[in-house]
């Protein structure tokens, strides 16, 4: 690929994501030779710091943060001069002239027009102003060299989401928008599509016909911790389910799209969307459970309740673990259940997609021959362990007709010896490259909203009475394996 003379704008220059996982990627796509040799990355901020000082922090940053480990003093010394600094008030139109005019400077110097992608790494609430001060300052630029990228949260519920596409809409044209979902990002989440697409063993078995229940299971150790100013008004279903959770089951529920580019493939993912039941405000209450956790002990620290957070309401009602039963409606999945959860500061980091295949319709092994008989499952393992497994029944070695289940393994760290990129590595080359398959496309954002609404709704109209249930380091609240169990199955984790 050859990509144009880049320049990266960095809204939110001194936050923590571009701490923790922009400039990182940044420069790792700089070190395997992915920028272009002319690029530069401007950081924009509030607070006032020279460039020096700028490059600075970014490098201690890369230090902490780059999954290449500390930046070797030769790569830093040709990367770190690529990196400017502006401090502005993104309130004042005085802040977009000033980065014009840098812009223009770098395009003198470089001699060429270049790319100019603006990453809006800051809270929601500047997505507005920042949208339209770039473009107000450059009503006459080429809409194949501008993009723009939008961090989460897309939207605080449906009708944010749609002003917020038109808003976006009035300045720019859909494929300049980037809405990002780092999940799709991520090395084992892409590789869904080539798994189910490019094997001619899945497809006949990919439907109701064949599969019992798919389960999509986000659990985090780590605490709601700093971050209850944003999580607050926010909550698992939010932060997780309407995004993140939604995206995957549209990759395992989409139906094959007759090629692999951006619209084909998100077309495929909006009609997972449209297809799924709504709710109303009674099937609300069967499908779908919410909890909060409560103070416990984690790997030998005791860690707080979420309540106790810092700076968290002692009465809060947000939910930090949600679990939810959806159902797809379309030919391929009528009657399959899907369930989805999510939580935090449960017993294991582990993001897994199951998928549990019906029972052979009839069984000619004695019963006591096949005690470990379980039906067949396949598991795509996302993070931490990178890995496919599909679970079969096998004789046990021996004189007499045992079986038990064991499992096909294809894993990452046996197969490969190169490293997984980072998400935000993926997703950053692809706005440089201008392909937008794994960003948001602004329906599926508000198709995902419309679904989850009522529960929204629902759970704001009747603050939970019983917050917090469930204790650190569990698996998060009864309720959520009574909505599993009343079906007959339960969530699966890995061994
Ligand atoms: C973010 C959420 O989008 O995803 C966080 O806001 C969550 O609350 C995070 O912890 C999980 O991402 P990952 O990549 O660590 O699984």
């Amino acid at each position: 690929h050859t990509i144009p003379p880049t320049v990266f704008v960095i809204f939110g220059g001194t936050g923590d994501l571009n701490a923790r996982k922009l400039s990182p990627a940044l420069y790792n796509l700089f070190l395997d030779g992915w920028l272009p040799e002319q690029f530069a990355i401007i950081g924009t901020g509030r607070t006032k710091l020279t460039d020096e000082e700028f490059r600075k922090n970014l490098l201690a940053d890369l230090n902490q943060f780059s999954r290449s480990g500390k930046a070797k003093k030769e790569a830093w010394d040709k990367f770190g001069p690529h990196i400017q600094y502006q401090a502005s008030d993104v309130k004042v139109p005085a802040a977009y002239e000033e980065l014009s005019q840098r812009i223009a400077a770098l395009e003198k110097e470089w001699g060429a027009p270049a790319n100019i992608i603006y990453y809006l790494a800051v809270a929601p609430e500047f997505f507005p102003v920042i949208a339209t001060g770039i473009a107000e300052s450059h009503p006459d630029t080429d809409p194949n060299r501008v993009r723009i990228v939008i961090e989460k949260p897309f939207g605080h519920d449906l009708e944010s989401a749609r002003a917020l596409n038109q808003l976006l809409a009035k300045h720019y044209e859909e494929k300049q928008i980037y809405r990002i979902d780092h999940y799709l990002g991520k090395e084992t989440v892409q590789n869904i599509m080539a798994f189910r697409f490019a094997n001619a063993i899945m497809e006949p078995l990919w439907n109701r016909n064949n599969i019992e229940h798919v389960q999509i299971s986000v659990t985090e150790q780590l605490g709601v911790g700093e971050r209850t100013g944003y999580y607050d008004g926010s909550g698992a279903l939010r932060d997780m389910i309407q995004n993140h959770l939604l995206q995957l089951l549209c990759l395992v529920a989409m139906e094959p799209p007759v090629n692999f580019t951006a619209d084909e493939v998100r077309n495929r993912k909006v009609d997972v969307l449209r297809a799924m039941r709504r709710f109303t405000p009674e099937t609300v209450r069967e499908a779908a459970v919410r909890g909060q956790y409560g103070a416990g002990w984690i790997e030998g620290q005791q860690v707080p309740g979420y309540r106790e957070e810092p700076g968290a309401n002692p009465t809060s009602s947000t939910e930090t673990f949600a679990a939810v039963k959806f159902f797809v409606d379309n030919w391929r999945w009528q009657g399959v259940p899907f369930y989805l959860r999510t939580g935090k500061r449960l017993h294991r980091s582990a993001s897994i997609i199951t998928i549990q295949f019906k029972d052979v319709p009839h069984v000619i092994f004695p019963a006591e021959t096949a005690e470990g008989w379980r039906k067949n499952r396949l598991i795509i393992s996302i993070q931490p362990e990178m890995s496919i497994r599909l679970q079969v029944q096998a004789k046990r070695p021996g004189l007499d007709m045992m079986l038990n289940t064991v499992d096909m393994v294809f894993d990452y760290d046996g197969t490969y010896t190169t490293e997984a990129p980072e998400a935000y590595e993926t997703l950053l080359l692809d706005t440089m490259l201008g392909d937008q398959t794994l960003f948001m496309r602004g329906d599926q954002v508000e198709e995902a909203w419309d679904l989850v609404m009522p529960i929204l709704n629902s759970w704001q109209s009747r603050p939970s009475m019983s917050f917090p249930n469930y204790s650190a380091d569990s698996w998060g609240p009864e309720v959520a394996e009574a909505l599993i169990a009343r079906d007959g199955y339960h969530w699966f984790t890995l061994p």
